[in-house]
């Protein structure tokens, strides 16, 4: 029997992260059999809102509220088990059914307390000597990654076998602690307690390990539909995003691939998730950054009424005007086939909208964000003035029933940046969604 192959849907980020990924894929997983987080760890925070009640994921795929829904946890994602039990636990006492449903790889690189003592004390250090600090959530991302470049990382794999999995960590504490203690000034991690630990969190986590590349082909060759939900945004990406202040993996479309197993040829349809103006927790350049503590301001309007404050770190998000020059950027780097657009409602009743198409850069005109900080910095948004609306848009689900300017709103986005808006959010309710195509619709 000859049988069809499933469809698959990448969703990402196109801006500097939460831009509402975790309802959209909630809702897209009506489509899909499997959902596959495959960068980022749980520095990432999806808020979903289900028959009214709010929960955050950092690490579980948001398809995990979805019963019969499979979740996976490729291997470019850095791993912290105990911040995983804990999310589980916190799921089961909600009536949620993980553990026979969530797959995690083997080749996962772990995040271990020397990950997180070296995040915390480099960011103390820039801030002791005055210079810009990237703002991290302080999980020990970064640092894990370093390690699984430097090819001395300890994998989930390692886990099984505990002679190995001390070995490597004497190798590593050898390292870190030396770095910790009289590079950094802080405290060493004691190799007796990390190791302790492991051992004990294995225990749980082991009967979830699987090889996820090879489960991913065999259940899309058996006609399963995959979502793969991108973590953080494309501006926050290693290589193409705000470097240095930036998150440490690839967050852009092409890495589906790559941190999960499958091919390129597998990912049939990237959907681009944009939020309706732009936010970004942490340092770095923000050309089209607001005043957005100031009540009155159309930033602080932002601020407020779409609640911009992070799940993982609870820090005010900053706000400013939608970027649309940026967005080229994030068409190009991803090869998105369509656009979500987020929050449009957060707008209503700002009296007129301020949409960048471009920039001033060292005296020329430039119509697509340039490659890294210090160019990004020096850019003078060029703005377009767009009428706002006064009528709420709130929960509304279909194109016809928005404001005659929220839809020029939409309209100018998608000239601008080259990619159809096939989708658009109205409220955090997985319902309230404006569909204009399907991306599991070949
Ligand atoms: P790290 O990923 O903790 O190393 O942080 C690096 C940068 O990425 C910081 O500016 C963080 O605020 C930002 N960041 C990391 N994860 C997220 C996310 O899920 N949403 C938004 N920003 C994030």
């Amino acid at each position: 029997m000859n049988m069809k192959q499933g469809r698959n849907v990448v969703v990402v980020g196109t801006q500097w992260g939460d831009e509402g990924k975790g309802k959209l894929v909630d809702w897209l997983t009506e489509s899909a059999q499997g959902v596959v987080r495959f960068q980022g760890g749980h520095n990432a925070g999806h808020t979903l809102v289900i028959n009214g009640v709010k929960t955050a994921l950092h690490l579980i795929p948001s398809g995990i509220m979805r019963g019969g829904v499979k979740c996976y946890i490729g291997n470019g994602v850095v791993l912290s088990v105990p911040k995983l039990l804990e999310e589980i636990a916190g799921l089961e006492k909600a009536g949620v059914e993980v553990r026979s449903r969530l797959r995690v790889s083997e080749a996962c690189p772990l995040i271990l307390p020397y990950h997180v003592a070296l995040d915390v004390a480099r960011e103390a250090a820039k801030e002791k000597a005055g210079t810009a600090k990237i703002g991290t959530t302080g999980r020990g991302i970064g640092p894990a990654y370093e390690d699984k470049v430097a090819r001395r990382a300890i994998r989930v794999q390692d886990l099984k076998y505990p002679e190995r999995f001390a070995t490597k960590l004497r190798e590593n504490l050898a390292l870190h602690n030396h770095v910790l203690v009289n590079f950094l000034g802080a405290e060493p991690v004691d190799f007796d307690t990390t190791y302790n630990e492991a051992m004990a969190y294995a225990k749980a986590l082991l009967p979830m390990v699987a090889d996820v590349s090879r489960e991913l082909n065999d259940a899309n060759k058996a006609g399963a539909n995959l979502l793969f939900e991108g973590a953080q945004g494309t501006l926050l990406d290693v290589d193409h995003g705000t470097y240095p202040f930036v998150t440490s993996s690839n967050c852009v479309a092409g890495n589906a691939a790559a941190g999960s197993g499958v091919g390129p040829g597998m990912l049939h349809y990237i959907l681009g998730i944009t939020k309706a103006y732009c936010t970004r927790v942490g340092g770095g350049p923000f050309p089209t950054e607001l005043e957005w503590e100031k009540e009155g301001t159309p930033g602080y309007h932002m601020s407020t009424v779409g609640a911009e404050k992070g799940v993982t770190t609870g820090r005010s998000r900053r706000c400013g005007w939608f970027d649309a020059a940026l967005l080229k950027r994030s068409a190009q780097v991803n090869g998105l086939s369509g656009l979500c657009i987020t929050k449009l409602d957060v707008l209503d009743g700002l009296k007129e909208l301020m949409l960048c198409t471009g920039y001033e850069l060292d005296g020329e005109t430039i119509d697509i964000l340039p490659m890294g900080a210090d160019e990004i910095a020096r850019c003078k948004p060029i703005y377009e003035v767009i009428p706002g609306w006064t009528e709420t848009t709130v929960g509304v689900t279909d194109m016809d029933k928005l404001p005659a300017n929220a839809r020029q709103y939409l309209a100018r986005i998608a000239e601008v940046t080259g990619v159809p808006v096939h989708m658009v959010s109205t409220s955090p309710d997985r319902d309230h969604t404006i569909l204009l195509h399907n991306p599991f619709a070949a």
